[in-house]
């Protein structure tokens, strides 16, 4: 599917963007390994999450979802599950797989989890190699590298794993398996990645401890590194009652949009404000924008709130670096975008992890947003913007990457004469209502 999009002449109004999906990932599986019922209120439906609720259900869990899309989950505790009698489809979604590959590790049985052409060319060795040191016999194609995996799972031992990168994805798939370890497990990220994963195993009675890493206490890594150690429960994982906040990098697009479309105001309702996922707003404050963050409070073990973004004038060109990247790391589209309009160079590095996302996502950029007229230029890590510039609508690829296709819609309601997307159905990944939210917006 295209979409035409066309300048517009403001974006005013409240919105209450599509719930956190990362949340929604962990909330199915990690209440599936629960014992006792638990009870998810506003789960994102959307495929990715979906793909997870399917896989954790091919794994024997009893999982009902009521009239009110609250979903139910009879969770049998952490030995229940069973050996799914089909491979495992991931669809889009490198959470799900990597995820379950920590889950599946150390299950008595075998697994085989696959993905669509996106997700099949998505590095896997990342952790095949901690899965393997902790004991489990898991492979990939071509020597590792990729889906399908295939997982036998084995008796696994705690280990004390340093991360090349930080990925809050392979840091839980090591504290999944961890869980099923015969000791403690510990990883150490060399920055601090989004920590969902700790706030709701803790929740669940796991024992998490967490400490920063000064300097002295390790010669590998800069005082920004993290560790993170699980023991391997005694008991049982209690179960969960939680309402999933609404997802921050979802919301960053109507951000970005209000900042950048005059005459706009806009609310924006209950969004999660963890600060491992907030770089962003960080960001757009040194850049001198217009925004305000009201009714903060916990939801769920997570902080959230409302954001009310205005029309930002003279906005500031900003460097984006270091341990900033893992706080941002899926707004890196639209934050080129908001680039495009701000005054001076703006630079992103220390970002290679684009590369592997559903697209590569600095050459994705690159590419659209010149044709927009953009003065961008690329590097291995990150790209440089020369701001501001005049965009111009063009024709326009999305990559079939969710985050691509929203970020270059926002460019295009700025854009002098419409801008065509093309293959922009994929935002059902991640926004199924993010058209018509923009055009309840545009009223
Ligand atoms: C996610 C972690 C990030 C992020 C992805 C969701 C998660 O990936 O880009 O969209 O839910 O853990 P990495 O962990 O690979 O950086």
């Amino acid at each position: 599917m295209e979409r035409l999009i066309k300048k517009i002449r403001h974006l005013r109004g409240e919105i209450t963007p599509p719930a956190d999906k990362s949340i929604s990932h962990r909330s199915v599986m990690f209440a599936s390994l629960a014992k006792g019922q638990s009870r998810i209120k506003n789960f994102l439906w959307a495929q990715d999450p979906i793909n997870s609720l399917n896989a954790m259900k091919s794994l024997g869990v009893e999982i009902e979802i009521t009239d009110s899309k609250e979903i139910i989950i009879n969770g049998k505790g952490l030995q229940s599950l069973k050996e799914p009698d089909n491979v495992i489809d991931c669809g889009n979604s490198g959470t799900t797989i990597r995820l379950l590959s920590g889950i599946v590790a150390g299950q008595p049985f075998l697994t085989v989890l696959t993905g669509d052409d996106s997700l099949r060319q998505r590095p896997m060795r990342r952790v095949i190699e901690p899965l393997r040191l902790m004991g489990s016999n898991i492979f990939g194609r071509l020597n590792d590298r990729f889906p399908p995996l295939v997982v036998k799972g084995n008796c696994l031992k705690g280990i004390k794993y340093i991360m090349p990168v930080a990925s809050a994805q392979v840091k839980s798939a090591i504290l999944l398996a961890g869980i099923y370890a015969n000791s403690e497990t510990e990883v150490i990220e060399p920055h601090k990645s989004r920590d969902h994963t700790e706030r709701m195993l803790k929740n669940m009675g796991a024992e998490i401890q967490l400490n920063a890493i000064t300097k002295k206490a390790s010669k590998e890594h800069n005082n920004e590194a993290y560790s993170i150690k699980i023991k391997p429960p005694q008991d049982e994982l209690s179960s969960i009652d939680m309402t999933i906040p609404n997802d921050f990098s979802s919301a960053a697009f109507f951000i970005a949009g209000a900042c950048l479309v005059p005459g706009s105001e806009i609310l924006i309702k209950n969004v999660g404000l963890n600060p491992t996922r907030t770089g962003f707003l960080d960001v757009l404050m040194q850049m001198g924008a217009n925004i305000e963050i009201l009714n903060v409070k916990q939801q769920g073990g997570e902080p959230v709130g409302d954001i009310v973004c205005k029309t930002s004038n003279k906005l500031k060109a900003v460097t984006v670096q270091g341990s900033f990247i893992p706080k941002l790391i899926d707004e890196f589209p639209v934050l080129c975008v908001m680039a495009t309009q701000t005054d001076g160079k703006t630079i992103i590095k220390d970002a290679k992890e684009l590369r592997v996302k559903e697209s590569d996502r600095i050459k994705a950029m690159v590419t659209e947003l010149k044709k927009m007229g953009t003065q961008i230029e690329e590097f291995e890590d990150g790209v440089v913007i020369n701001g501001p510039c005049k965009l111009r609508g063009a024709e326009v690829y999305s990559y079939k990457d969710h985050r691509i296709a929203m970020a270059l819609t926002i460019a295009g309601l700025i854009a002098e004469r419409p801008t065509l997307i093309k293959e922009a159905q994929c935002v059902d990944i991640s926004f199924p209502q993010f058209y018509e939210l923009l055009e309840m917006l545009q009223k």
